[in-house]
């Protein structure tokens, strides 16, 4: 690793990449390349806190470690690991959790919103501890993610500031980067939900596997709105907004162009267009994903892990004197 900034993200092996995660988030990992050093991580630690089957846990980690690197990740500019791997991460959240109230964990939407399905348990409650902890152990300035990580940086900032005024300036605190379009992809048959990887519908999300003809069955049956002008208005016209959105990402074209370009020719040929473009732009990530070997991936992510230890534990020997711990 140079002096360039640096950046972290991560993901969790809970279901398969979808667009959602694409546009909002591993878009902005693959663009930050060329610009930072990159470190980027699969948090199986972070998709152990709903219940889960370890064969699947297992398979799943792979399946999306190789997904990233077919999306572009590239591991002679990045380092990309399992966050098992570099148990520093567990270390840091342990201390950080020291620093961190109750109440702002239990006020935490995604806490409250699973622990209203009824998943309580301590590593959902702890869960953005470990996140600011990912964040923070190597020292980041930026973090790219979609809006729905919002709350989850902001307590990485409180945290990063309260260590530091505590017990002296070891952390800079990280930027959120989100991007202008595509922060928050909507789900397919619920245009005012998020796309989401637990959606119980499979309709309501497409995944970078997806082959075309997936791609243009879930594009076609879409949830759209009454009226028959596409247009953008996110309010009242949310799932034609959410493809023009997919759309604006995957051609590369504005969205003030594609509206004046299929303002008037009805949703069917729009979601046609969509679908198509849609199809195009994941070609490539899925040919990629079919191409590459098991092999390939766990050794990228063995050698990945060994330098992440490396790097984490300079920051650890830091905090470790800071703390008093040693
Ligand atoms: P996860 O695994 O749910 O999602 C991975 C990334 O994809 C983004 N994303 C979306 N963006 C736009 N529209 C959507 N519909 C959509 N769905 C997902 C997410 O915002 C995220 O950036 N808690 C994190 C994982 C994590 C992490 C970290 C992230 C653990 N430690 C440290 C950043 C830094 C999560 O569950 O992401």
């Amino acid at each position: 690793m140079t002096d360039r900034k640096r950046v972290f993200s991560g993901i969790q092996p809970t279901g398969d990449p979808h667009v959602g995660s694409l546009i909002g988030a591993l878009s902005n990992w693959v663009r930050m390349q060329s610009e930072y050093d990159t470190i980027y991580c699969v948090v199986d630690l972070h998709a152990m806190t709903a219940p889960y089957d370890p064969a699947d846990l297992r398979s799943k980690r792979a399946d999306v470690a190789k997904m990233l690197l077919a999306a572009g990740i590239d591991p002679s500019r990045s380092l990309l690991y399992y966050q098992s791997e570099v148990p520093q991460h567990v270390e840091l959240s342990w201390i950080l959790g020291t620093l961190t109230g109750l109440g702002q964990l239990e006020r935490m939407t995604q806490f409250k919103e699973k622990a209203d399905k009824g998943g309580q348990n301590l590593g959902l409650l702890a869960y953005p501890v470990l996140q600011a902890a990912d964040i923070l152990i190597h020292r980041v300035h930026a973090v790219p993610v979609g809006n729905d990580q919002a709350q989850h940086l902001e307590l990485t900032r409180d945290l990063a500031e309260r260590f530091n005024s505590r017990f002296g300036e070891v952390f800079p605190v990280p930027e959120r980067i989100t991007p202008e379009i595509g922060a928050r992809v909507m789900s397919l048959t619920d245009p005012t939900s998020k796309m989401s990887k637990s959606d119980p519908s499979s309709k309501s999300r497409i995944l970078l596997t997806d082959g075309t003809d997936q791609i243009m069955k879930k594009v076609k049956s879409a949830v759209t709105d009454t009226g028959t002008e596409v247009g953008f208005d996110r309010a009242n016209k949310p799932g034609i907004s959410n493809l023009l959105e997919m759309f604006s990402f995957f051609s590369d074209r504005s969205i003030d162009d594609l509206v004046s370009e299929y303002r008037a020719l009805g949703y069917g040929t729009f979601k046609i267009a969509v679908g198509e473009a849609v199809a195009e732009g994941l070609k490539p990530i899925r040919d990629a994903y079919e191409g590459m070997s098991d092999a390939e991936v766990g050794e990228v992510m063995a050698s990945s892990a060994a330098r992440a230890r490396k790097m984490a534990e300079r920051t650890m020997i830091s905090v470790r004197e800071r703390v008093g711990l040693a």
